[in-house]
């Protein structure tokens, strides 16, 4: 089930509204160099990417797409240190996170990054209020603190008054907008998004779009997303496409989109490619 827009209670913007920053001169957010991840599968070594080397600076919203199946969430879980490099380095802010050890990774992680998945990843034994709070506590703040902020968080993404709620109460859009409350409620400096509109319907995904650019765009916040979205091409600062192991850098002109075949876009978000 998923809710319709009408149905929050403060104003959502129009993607149009938000603000693009000025990136160029930015530093380096996320550097990835000759990053290669391979799974062995009956015997047979099947390398899904092959010598990735890609550079994001800070407050860039960088867009991935690809076939189902080209490696996607393979490299955002590397980028987002939830998977290891078969070989390769990946810096994130600076700290290569290659070389960290499963503690201090994370650390970093807990610190340092907010996941939005496409199927929400909610706690379910957690209010909403709970489960929004959690990464700023798990931080070492205080649960008053907490539960401050994602009042106020749950006030901007358009839940207030579901605080105690569970999460197999919500619709699927109204848990879309919890988990990205509870992306951004400790201030990660890289917000990675794995397909979050791939669960949703087209005005719902719309809505949660626009939420995720704006909470990432006022804040400065480096954004990386794989979608097979086409609304959110204008948007992006840099749009990548893995093919046979290896990512492409799109050019952003509509014709070249068009071209790309990512103009044309079904209702439950799967490209035609
Ligand atoms: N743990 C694993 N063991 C073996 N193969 C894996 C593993 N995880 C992913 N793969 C394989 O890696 C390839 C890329 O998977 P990935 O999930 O990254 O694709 P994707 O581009 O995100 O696809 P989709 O658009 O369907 O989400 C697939 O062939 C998948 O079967
Ligand atoms: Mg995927």
């Amino acid at each position: 089930m998923t809710s319709s827009p009408t149905a929050v209670s403060t104003p959502l913007p129009t993607i149009a509204s938000i603000d693009r920053p000025a990136v160029s001169s930015a530093p380096s957010q996320v550097r990835l160099r000759n990053v290669t991840r391979q799974y062995a599968e009956a015997g047979v070594n099947r390398v899904i990417l092959n010598g990735i080397d890609l550079d994001i600076v800070t407050g860039e919203f960088a867009v991935l797409l690809g076939k189902s199946g080209s490696g996607k969430s393979t490299l955002l879980n590397l980028i987002g240190g939830l998977d290891e490099v078969s070989s390769g380095q990946i810096w994130i802010a600076g700290t290569d996170i290659t070389a960290l050890n499963e503690h201090d990774l994370t650390i970093f992680r807990r610190d340092q990054i907010g996941y939005v998945f496409q199927f929400f990843n909610l706690i379910p034994t957690l209010t909403v209020l709970e489960n929004v709070a959690l990464p700023f506590e798990l931080r070492g703040r205080s649960r008053r603190d907490g539960e401050q902020r994602a009042r106020e968080l749950l006030a901007r993404v358009g839940l207030s008054g579901r605080d105690s709620a569970y999460p197999d109460r919500l619709s699927g859009g109204e848990q879309q907008r919890v988990a990205i409350a509870r992306a951004v409620i400790h201030s990660p400096a890289l917000i990675m998004a794995d397909e979050p509109t791939g669960n949703l319907d087209e005005d719902t995904g719309k809505s949660v779009l626009s939420l995720l650019l704006e909470l990432t765009r006022e804040a400065g916040k480096t954004l990386v997303m794989a979608t097979h979205s086409a609304e959110v091409l204008p948007y992006a600062d840099s749009i990548y496409r893995i093919h046979e192991g290896k990512l492409v850098r799109e050019p952003k002109s509509a014709v070249a989109l068009a071209d790309a075949g990512i103009a044309n876009v079904q209702h439950n978000g799967t490209a035609h490619e």
